[in-house]
């Protein structure tokens, strides 16, 4: 492989570019509405570490090998699993793992452009005042009104998956770039400012930072351990191929390990500082922490409704989700959508409304599992909640225990050592004795502790 190879889906214009794209991936709807009801569900603050452990040892060293993976095949994910493989004289088999990855990538954006829908719609609740003097009971009722209506969920999930689209089809461009460089300092500003409001509420606020931050390791079961490290898959956009096709338009040039460590470290930021504005929120309203999926949108709206200034804030902080969400529903999509140009011979248009309708299709499943499937229970889950669960706690996981052992065991050294080019040996050998023992060996331990082997 030549080095001046190129995705025939163009690149990057810059490192910079990379880096607001890739965040523009991880930091999604994972930080603000899921990172805080899962650590409610889960009892808090050992949660909390177990996420973070996870992000350090097992999230950073596969997030370096996905980037790299990408950029030495510059192609969608399946075809980089064949080429690097014939590469290394390995297996054929090894492209299922490509396979998996598109797969995983339709099923969680069936799911994600739901809730991005209910984030869609929050921005015209709160244009029209409706937390307007509203307490915490009325919150949730207009709430549970909203989820009831199967309706008004596919209206706003057919419209996230559209805007989707229209994003995808124009490619890897420079508009995207520009609306993420506004959006990303944008959404941390005004996660400050909420975490200032949250400071205001004295003793609350002491108490969901003792929640976040205090461990209590009775609290956490072994599938709350199982949540925590899919979760720091699902939010780093690890184990689809999502950073593996970004990383496919990443020019040769630059530093892969510097790249991702800022990339891991503001979507770590961003959910931690997500919590810190919830959780006082949550107690003051006297509302549980474990409410699940409704969480962010029973508990903000008390505070959007009642403070000064709340109106703007409230319309500022959904419009603000959806894009995060839509900066990150697009690199679910991308693979799926070179794929489909790079060997099925179709143009972008064809590709993005063929994946397009398969997961719009999809995503009715997750629609109805809030109200007219609400019953239907597979496993003890909703297809809501059996969609996260598949994908996030098993897919994502072992996806990237896979492409870990690939890295780290099938490439051939000189090559992982010449595509991260490192700037020192030693960092070189710390990231091999992650990706070939660590990581993997902690994927492992993780699934043994859940079926009750240790
Ligand atoms: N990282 C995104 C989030 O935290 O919202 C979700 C996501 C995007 C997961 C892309 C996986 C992925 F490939
Ligand atoms: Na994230």
């Amino acid at each position: 492989m030549t080095d001046t190879k190129k995705s025939i889906h163009g690149e990057w214009s810059s490192r910079f570019a990379f880096i607001l794209a890739a965040t523009g991936s991880a930091v999604g709807l994972g930080n603000i509405w899921k990172f805080p009801y899962i650590t409610g569900e889960n009892g808090g603050g050992a949660f909390v570490i177990v996420y973070l452990l996870c992000v350090l040892l097992i999230g950073i060293p596969i997030m370096m090998a996905e980037t790299m993976l990408g950029r030495r095949s510059r192609q969608n994910p399946i075809n980089t699993m064949i080429t690097l493989a014939d590469e290394a004289g390995a297996d054929k088999n090894w492209h299922y793992l490509g396979w998996m990855g598109v797969t995983a990538g339709f099923l969680i954006l069936s799911y994600y452009s739901v809730i991005a829908g209910w984030a869609s719609a929050y921005v015209l609740k709160a244009f029209t005042g409706s937390f307007f003097g509203a307490d915490a009971p009325a919150i949730k009722e207009l709430f549970d009104g909203f989820v009831a209506s199967p309706v008004q969920l596919a209206f706003w999930h057919t419209l996230f998956m559209l805007a989707t689209m229209l994003v995808v089809v124009r490619g890897v461009n420079t508009g995207l770039e520009k609306a993420v460089r506004f959006l990303m300092p944008s959404l941390f500003v005004l996660l400050m400012l909420l975490v200032a409001y949250a400071m205001t509420f004295d003793d609350y606020y002491d108490q969901g930072i003792k929640f976040l931050f205090t461990p209590d390791f009775s609290k956490l079961t072994a599938n709350g351990v199982l949540t925590a490290m899919g979760h720091a898959f699902f939010t780093l956009s690890l184990g689809m191929g999502a950073i593996m096709i970004y990383g496919s338009y990443l020019p040769k040039d630059v530093s892969i390990s510097r790249t991702v460590f800022l990339i891991a470290g503001t979507d770590t930021a961003v959910a931690l500082l997500a919590g810190i504005a919830i959780f006082p929120i949550v107690f003051a309203a006297g509302l549980e922490p474990a409410a699940g999926p409704g969480l962010i949108f029973q508990t903000l709206p008390v505070a959007f409704g009642n403070m000064t200034g709340g109106w703007l804030f409230g319309i500022l902080f959904f419009v603000m989700l959806v894009f995060a969400a839509l900066s990150s529903s697009i690199s679910l999509i991308e693979p799926a959508v070179a794929w489909l140009i790079e060997n099925k011979d179709m143009t972008r248009q064809q590709a993005c409304i063929w994946s397009g309708s398969v997961t719009w299709l999809l995503g009715l499943g997750t629609v109805f599992s809030f109200n007219v499937w609400s019953e239907f229970k597979i496993f003890d889950r909703t297809i809501f909640q059996l969609l996260d669960y598949l994908t996030a706690n098993l897919m994502l996981p072992i996806g990237g225990f896979c492409i870990a052992v690939f890295a780290g065991w099938i490439m051939k050294q000189q090559h992982t050592e010449h595509e991260l080019d490192m700037p020192n040996p030693l960092s070189y050998q710390v990231w091999r004795i992650l990706i070939c023992y660590v990581s993997p060996a902690a994927v492992f331990l993780v699934f043994l502790h859940v079926v009750g082997v240790l």
